[in-house]
């Protein structure tokens, strides 16, 4: 019998009251976009599953995730809902999917539906996707908001870099981490927000803050699981260290079995 540790499923609630917990461990997450990978963290003690769209980059070898369709997203949330029915999943809103109010509501249900995800995410706070979020919670769908650094909207702010340096941007960070609070997000991914602002905002809400390059001020953490294994051949971003070197060890193994298999067809051939 296989074992599973964690079978109590988190919700919504309880996410929210992890915030205030007496005994107050850090919320953990980490992106994940595959079967066996979901098996595999379905059998640990991890809090959240991001289905995050950062897929198109590390999975599918797109430039930005501004390529990503509401198909990949469907597929990959759906593959990784399957195997990991005892986590808490969340999957990303793809750029263009939540353009209009009447597309996000659309949109966010097919995904909603067809992954079986137990949330969905969105980037950004502007007045418009403030009253999608809304909706989205009213009728059912729980909505982890995103600010800071937004790669969707890379093209837009001028590139990837730390945000919160100055007054002007951090005012604006408060103010974007409240309405979207109050929009009905029950949680928020800071992403690469300099380290006191993302402490303030974090201490200013009821609803916990999930941080990446965002200090260690924050209600959680979350990392993207190829960047954490590396699994690739880049170097991951600054604020993460890499527990293996992933890409390396399936080389070397990939390599001997290829020579050892070669040696063995030298062999059979020296018999004959
Ligand atoms: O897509 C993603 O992986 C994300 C995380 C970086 C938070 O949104």
């Amino acid at each position: 019998m296989e074992k599973i540790i964690n079978t109590k499923i988190l919700d919504t609630r309880k996410i929210r009251k992890a915030k205030f917990a007496t005994s107050k461990k850090s919320l953990q997450m980490l992106t994940c976009y595959d079967f066996q990978t979901a098996q595999m963290l379905n059998e640990t003690e991890i809090d959240l599953l991001l289905i995050g769209d950062s897929a198109g980059n590390v999975v599918l070898g797109k430039e930005t995730t501004v390529e990503v369709t509401l198909e990949e997203m469907i597929m990959l949330g759906a593959a990784v809902k399957r195997g990991a029915p005892n986590k808490f999943t969340v999957v990303d809103m793809p750029f263009g999917s939540y353009s209009t109010f009447d597309d996000a509501i659309t949109n966010a249900t097919k995904l909603f539906k067809q992954t079986k995800c137990e949330s969905i995410k969105v980037e950004g706070a502007f007045d418009y996707q403030l009253e999608i979020i809304k909706r989205l919670t009213q009728s059912g769908i729980p909505v982890m908001g995103h600010i800071g650094l937004t790669p969707q909207s890379v093209h837009e702010l001028g590139g990837y870099f730390t945000h919160g340096k100055n007054k002007e941007d951090q005012e604006k960070l408060m103010n974007e981490a409240l309405n979207l609070q109050k929009a009905g997000c029950f949680a928020i991914v800071l992403e690469c927000v300099q380290e006191d602002i993302s402490t303030q905002i974090t201490k200013a809400l009821n609803i916990p803050t999930i941080g990446i390059g965002a200090g260690q001020g924050t209600d959680g953490q979350v990392l993207v699981i190829n960047d954490l294994l590396k699994m690739g051949p880049g170097t991951p971003p600054k604020f993460c260290t890499p527990i293996s070197d992933l890409f390396q060890l399936k080389k070397e193994l990939i390599t001997t079995y290829l020579n050892n298999q070669r040696e063995n067809d030298n062999a059979q051939l020296s018999h004959h």
